[in-house]
């Protein structure tokens, strides 16, 4: 039986969306075939050994219960997760599962601590999951790779910003952080003085902004798993009832519906958008899974809006949705995750790099 470790929580602004989506995965996992353990992440950056439990618990922040037991780090170890402080505990790891979303979880940073656990992990590895949450830089290689992004410019804090050039693509226009996630930061300008409020903002998150152009669209998303071969589901569309796709909307007020399949969509379009969903994957250097965001304008016209390399496993979430629309229940997604972190741990095993 295989040992899986659920790492949640964690310091982004989507600390309480990770626990919801760790419950979720907790829950589904097939107990038959494997024992699941799960680490919790604080909001100021500690961890813990969490019973399974507590994660359902009303409060879904890490580390409030004196049942969430602290780990101790020994971070030059190879196995640097294994010991809970005080005691001689330790966890014997199969496969890790992080779904640890946005900054610090999604974008590398655990990643690079679970290559030197030397243990398989879900997901990306750490130069597709920086790639995939930094929008500049992905909107910078699809762009090169002949994928259509929709117009930006990309401003680092203290740069002089060019309000003639950007005016000429015309409002409303969208301002957001380059590295976060659900929504945060992200401003939509419909006016010079909007705009400078929502570039104020957006520094407060990132030292690196874009400012896009903003497409009156839909909001198309698929869901690719695998390595250096991949499948596809068909698309699903985001439906927001007023305003755009913002935190609030999507967890709080319920402003938005999830269709699955999206309807009016031709043959043709959906096996371009899937096509190029892929073909996104292999530029992005993603591995594991992803789902991929679009903005359909026509069938001529869509762009790739951005990548989620972790995205959200909750019971609203598309991407456990997607696959069980495509006759990939939640139950066999996640045990295929399984099978395809260890698959490419396998894969960079053999190479010959070690000493
Ligand atoms: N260029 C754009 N045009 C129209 N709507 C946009 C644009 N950029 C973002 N949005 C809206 O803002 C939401 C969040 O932006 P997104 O780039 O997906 O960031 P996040 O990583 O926070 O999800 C999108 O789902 C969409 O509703
Ligand atoms: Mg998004």
């Amino acid at each position: 039986m295989k040992t899986i470790v659920i790492i949640a929580g964690g310091k982004s602004p989507e600390h309480d969306v990770s626990v919801i989506s760790a419950r979720n995965i907790y829950t589904y996992f097939d107990k038959n075939k494997y024992h699941v353990e799960v680490l919790g992440i604080s909001k100021n950056g500690e961890w813990f050994h969490l019973p399974s439990k507590t994660l359902f618990t009303e409060n879904l922040e890490i580390g409030t219960s004196d049942l969430h037991k602290k780990i101790c780090f020994f971070p030059f170890d190879a196995q640097p997760l294994r010991y809970v402080c005080n005691t001689n505990e330790f966890l014997n790891v199969d496969v890790f599962f992080p779904i640890t979303h946005g900054v610090y979880g999604e974008d590398g940073f655990i990643q690079g601590m679970l290559e030197y656990a030397n243990k398989p992990y879900v997901g990306p590895g750490v130069l597709g999951s920086a790639i995939g949450m930094d929008k500049d830089v992905s909107k910078q290689l699809l762009q090169q790779n002949n994928i259509a992004v929709t117009p930006w410019f990309t401003y680092f804090k203290g740069d002089e910003i060019d309000y003639i050039s950007i005016e000429k693509m015309g409002f409303p226009l969208f301002v957001k952080p380059a590295n976060m996630g659900s929504g945060v930061g992200v401003e939509k300008a419909d006016s010079l003085l909007d705009l400078k409020k929502a570039i104020e903002n957006a520094f407060k998150y990132d030292i690196k902004i874009l400012i896009e152009k903003g497409i009156k669209g839909r909001e198309i998303e698929t869901a690719v798993l695998g390595n250096l071969k991949t499948d596809v589901t068909g698309v699903g569309e985001i439906i927001v009832k007023s305003g755009f796709y913002t935190y609030e909307n999507k967890y709080i007020n319920g402003e938005t519906q999830v269709v699955i399949p999206a309807e009016n969509l031709s043959e043709n379009t959906i096996s371009l958008i899937k096509k190029t969903a892929q073909k996104a994957y292999k530029v992005l250097q993603l591995e594991g899974l992803s789902r991929v965001d679009f903005f359909y304008v026509s069938d001529t016209e869509f762009y790739l809006n951005e990548v989620n390399t972790l995205p959200g496993f909750t019971n609203i979430s598309m991407y456990p949705k997607l696959w069980e629309q495509s006759g990939l229940p939640y139950q066999e997604l996640l045990s295929k995750l399984v099978d395809i972190a260890q698959e490419r741990f396998d894969m960079r095993n053999e190479l010959k790099r070690d000493l």
